[in-house]
């Protein structure tokens, strides 16, 4: 993978944000664990991983996967692979991390995996019907993608995003698309649904510090607090005076080949 073909939210991707993003972790955790329980991943099957992150629920995978199984992990983002790869080694478990985006898969031979899971990464994806076609692909026959991501804008989100300078460029980040289009690009691909929900979630913070942190680090930077001026800070707190409770809509699909 070359630097021109990463995502700019992997360019502007650093340690520190990706340490961030570590701290940050209670929600994804939570919803890991459901949707490793809908992959129900078998001893001895061959997996991939999109959008890896850090790598704390791939570590989790690749343990169900013993003994004999194998799992591949890849992430657009140098420094969050380079934690994946050290909680691995902690672990003591053997997993392939790999930089590469869903939507390129060129890397892996077809009928390759017995399943593919992707949490909370798939809103990152910015050719869809490549991304289906791709991982359709590289799926064995009677293999299975389970994915859960973002579904549609965080209204409360893009309004923090809303006061950078750079907001339309980093509208194009992600991609998010109708109930309709999401159905007709699965079939067009050849999957076949078994599960496909737009469940209403909730992000809880402790206080505005701590989704201000949160928003940098799952923007990979894009939202920066050091560029609000004393003003919009001064908007933010009055906005969310205790608790924050952001309500949004994700997407859940778990899809045959
Ligand atoms: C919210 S994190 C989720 C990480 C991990 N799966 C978890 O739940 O903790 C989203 C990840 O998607 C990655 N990403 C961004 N663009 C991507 C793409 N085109 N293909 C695959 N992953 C991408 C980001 O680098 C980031 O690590």
């Amino acid at each position: 993978m070359t630097e021109t073909d990463l995502p700019m939210g992997s360019k502007r991707g650093t340690a520190e944000l990706a340490s961030s993003y570590v701290r940050m972790r209670a929600f994804q955790e939570n919803r890991a664990r459901k949707l490793l329980e809908l992959v129900a991943a078998r001893p001895g099957e061959i997996a991939l991983d999109i959008g890896c992150g850090t790598g704390e629920q791939t570590c989790d995978l690749a343990r169900r996967l013993l003994p004999g199984g194998a799992l591949v992990a890849i992430d657009p983002d140098p420094s969050r692979l380079d934690i994946a790869r050290q909680n691995a080694a902690d672990q003591w478990l053997e997993i392939e991390f790999i930089q590469a985006r869903g939507e390129d898969l060129r890397g892996f031979e077809t009928d390759r995996f017995d399943f593919i899971y992707s949490s909370y990464s798939v809103h990152w994806i910015t050719d869809m019907p490549a991304f289906l076609a791709e991982t359709y692909r590289v799926l064995k026959s009677g293999g299975r993608m389970v994915f859960e991501c973002v579904g549609e804008p965080v209204h409360k989100i893009v309004e923090l995003l809303a006061m950078m300078p750079s907001f339309d460029e980093i509208m194009q980040e992600n991609t998010f698309q109708s109930d309709e289009i999401w159905r007709e690009q699965i079939s067009a691909a050849g999957f076949s649904i078994e599960l496909f929900d737009w469940p209403v979630l909730e992000l809880e913070f402790a206080d505005v510090g701590a989704m201000l942190e949160w928003t940098e680090a799952t923007s990979h930077g894009a939202f920066r607090r050091d560029l609000l001026s004393g003003e919009q800070m001064a908007e933010i707190r009055q906005q969310y005076p205790a608790d924050v409770v952001i309500p949004f809509q994700a997407l859940r699909g778990l899809l045959w080949k």
